[in-house]
């Protein structure tokens, strides 16, 4: 598998104009763009989370945008993450799309797969926390929450919508996503996704 054909999949966790996660995830986008296949997932016409809905377990119709969104986070070796942190966790609309994709249970469009947590925030914490609480998420689906991870503090005054990035910050992004392509490939490589299911019950 060359660098081209590392699948890789990324969706922000903020719906908000002038995001400063989206313009974050926008800079991730254009940095991983020569290292794999980048595609940017959109998580705002997902419904809430609704059993009845979730294609693996209810019976109702399973809305298009989240046939969509799993569909894309099943074709991807590697996920990226860029989420803020509200109230020192995890954004709703950040785990209504990881709960969308969280079924059949160990069995998951994210099971066994390499994921980057990423995140921005005006405060010091950099949305530190809410990655806690996300790799605890992660780890309930037996995704692989990558051991390094990115918080952006103070970023009111470090990220602009037109602004460039700065150079340092350019740098680790490169780095990480390096990383997680490197990861996805040996993962895909080594069928983690198989290993990792639960194995199918015996009669
Ligand atoms: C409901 C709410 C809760 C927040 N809680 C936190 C928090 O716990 N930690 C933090 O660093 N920032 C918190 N903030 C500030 C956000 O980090 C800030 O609004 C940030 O810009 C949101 O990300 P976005 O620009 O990508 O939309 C909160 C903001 C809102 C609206």
């Amino acid at each position: 598998m060359g660098p081209a054909e590392v699948r890789i999949a990324a969706f922000g966790g903020s719906l908000r104009a002038g995001s400063l996660n989206g313009v974050l995830l926008d800079h991730a986008v254009r940095i991983a763009e020569p290292l794999c296949e980048i595609s940017r997932l959109e998580i705002r016409d997902l419904p809430l989370y609704n059993q009845d809905l979730d294609p693996t377990m209810g019976d109702g119709d399973t809305p298009a945008a989240v046939a969509a969104f799993r569909n894309a986070i099943d074709a991807a070796d590697g996920v990226m993450i860029v989420s803020p942190e509200y109230s020192w966790s995890v954004p709703g609309p950040t785990k209504n799309a990881i709960d969308w994709v969280s079924r059949p249970a160990f069995d998951t469009p994210l099971t066994g797969k390499p994921v980057l947590l990423a995140g921005a925030s005006p405060g010091p914490a950099g949305t530190g926390r809410a990655q806690l609480h996300l790799r605890q998420i992660l780890h309930s689906l037996r995704a692989l929450a990558l051991v390094n991870d990115l918080q952006v503090p103070f970023a009111h005054s470090t990220i602009t919508p037109d602004g460039g990035l700065d150079p340092q910050l350019e740098l680790r992004i490169g780095e990480l996503l390096r990383e997680l392509v490197d990861d996805a490939r040996a993962a895909s490589a080594a069928d983690l996704v198989g290993r990792y299911r639960v194995p199918p019950a015996t009669a």
